[in-house]
């Protein structure tokens, strides 16, 4: 089956044929359906993040079970899921106590699946899977807890996007931030994870959402998705208009969503005395953000992190998508290109160049 292999960071992608063994116990073969392009795989290209080489990326995804290994009693051949870049082995203390997002067995098996190993390999090379996903592939091998079954009437492509942007997004909002309606929030970096922010702001009945961007296209795109006013933060002081914005104050909430130190501190410095302050985007390893330590203490600042928007996968992304099939939440309209897999290099340079909105691959 093909594949796209990263050999290493900074060089294309190679699209190829890969070996992919059978699942084993507790495992699943997925023909893969849609993958989308999220900048966390990125990061990963540019060396920004590290990971076991080579590797297969790709952790937003979602495609139809081929097979199931020894044991597997959730899912059946047939059956449509979104695929979860943290499965959860179900007896840490993370997913013990009710957040499986933060699995330690996931973390410590980083690159392969549960029991260590790999599935694929090429020319007896093994090849590790990215968040256990590994979905830049015609077919892969994951976890049962990785697959969340999901209805035919969802087009794969959607059901990709709630395998990483959408519940990333909406779950910072909703699900980490629980935004009180009525309120202002400020979404710094608007692109496929943000305008779910955007859009998980505007399900809570937020007053204003003012999106922040350097891009003028993102900042009209994101009108869609409930952007109330926008910030061009390259021709402006976006800390600056913010307040102005909101009567002096700052925003009560602020969502960093590009994923730098420096944005990091913007999205701080826009909060209000007592706001919270919500970081999503995933900054180059190494990366600190200077926090001006007193007004953490005298503006009472709430400063955090949200990893997978704070979902509990098995429960959060079938209530997202009975949203979407509600018409509560617009995720059609998310997909803005459509590639195929041997043009994930353009995928990704059009990512760097600033599409607008989120890019799938379709299988
Ligand atoms: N926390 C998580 O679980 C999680 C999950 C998915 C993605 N992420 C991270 O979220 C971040 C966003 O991912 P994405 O796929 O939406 O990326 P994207 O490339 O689609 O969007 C990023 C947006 O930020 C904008 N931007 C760039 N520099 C900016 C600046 N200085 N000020 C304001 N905006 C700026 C870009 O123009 C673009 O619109 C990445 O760091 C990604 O790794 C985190
Ligand atoms: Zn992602
Ligand atoms: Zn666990």
């Amino acid at each position: 089956m093909k594949a796209a292999v990263m050999y290493d960071y900074n060089t294309p992608l190679v699209v190829e044929d890969v070996e992919l063994d059978a699942p084993k116990e507790g495992e699943v073969l997925i023909r893969t359906g849609a993958a989308g392009i999220c900048r966390s795989d990125y990061h990963f290209m540019k060396g920004e993040a590290k990971t076991l080489l080579p590797v297969v990326l790709g952790h937003e995804g979602a495609g139809t079970v081929e097979a199931v290994g020894p044991g597997v009693s959730t899912v059946q051949q047939g059956d449509n899921v979104i695929l979860s870049f943290v499965p959860n082995c179900g007896r840490c203390f993370f997913c013990t106590t009710g957040r499986a997002n933060l699995c330690d067995l996931h973390a410590a098996t980083a690159g392969t699946l549960f029991d260590g190993t790999m599935r694929l390999h090429k020319d007896g090379q093994r090849i590790s899977h990215f968040g256990k996903v590994a979905c830049f592939a015609e077919r892969t091998v994951v976890p049962e807890s990785g697959c969340i079954p999901v209805s035919q009437d969802v087009p794969l492509g959607v059901a990709a996007l709630i395998g990483c942007s959408v519940t990333t997004g909406v779950g910072a909002s909703v699900f980490n931030a629980q935004i009180e309606p009525g309120s202002t929030v400020a979404v710094v970096g608007c692109g496929g994870v943000g305008l779910n922010v955007i859009q998980g702001a505007r399900l809570l009945n937020a007053s204003q959402v003012i999106a922040v961007d350097i891009r003028e296209g993102a900042l009209e795109f994101a009108t869609k998705f409930g952007a109330t006013h926008s910030v061009n933060a390259t021709h402006q002081d976006a800390v600056a208009r913010v307040k102005e914005i909101t009567g002096g104050r700052g925003a009560d909430y602020t969502f960093e969503v590009y994923g730098s130190a420096e944005t990091v501190e913007t999205a701080y410095d826009m909060a209000r005395k007592g706001g919270t302050v919500v970081v999503v985007g995933i900054a180059p390893v190494g990366e600190t953000a200077g926090i001006n330590a007193v007004s953490l203490v005298r503006e009472e600042k709430v400063l955090k992190g949200t990893y997978y928007g704070s979902a509990r996968c098995h429960v959060d992304m079938p209530r997202i998508v009975d949203m979407y099939l509600s018409r509560r939440l617009d995720l059609d309209e998310l997909i803005t290109r459509r590639y195929s897999l041997d043009q994930i290099n353009e995928a990704y340079e059009d990512l760097e160049a600033g599409g607008i909105g989120r890019g799938v691959i379709v299988f």
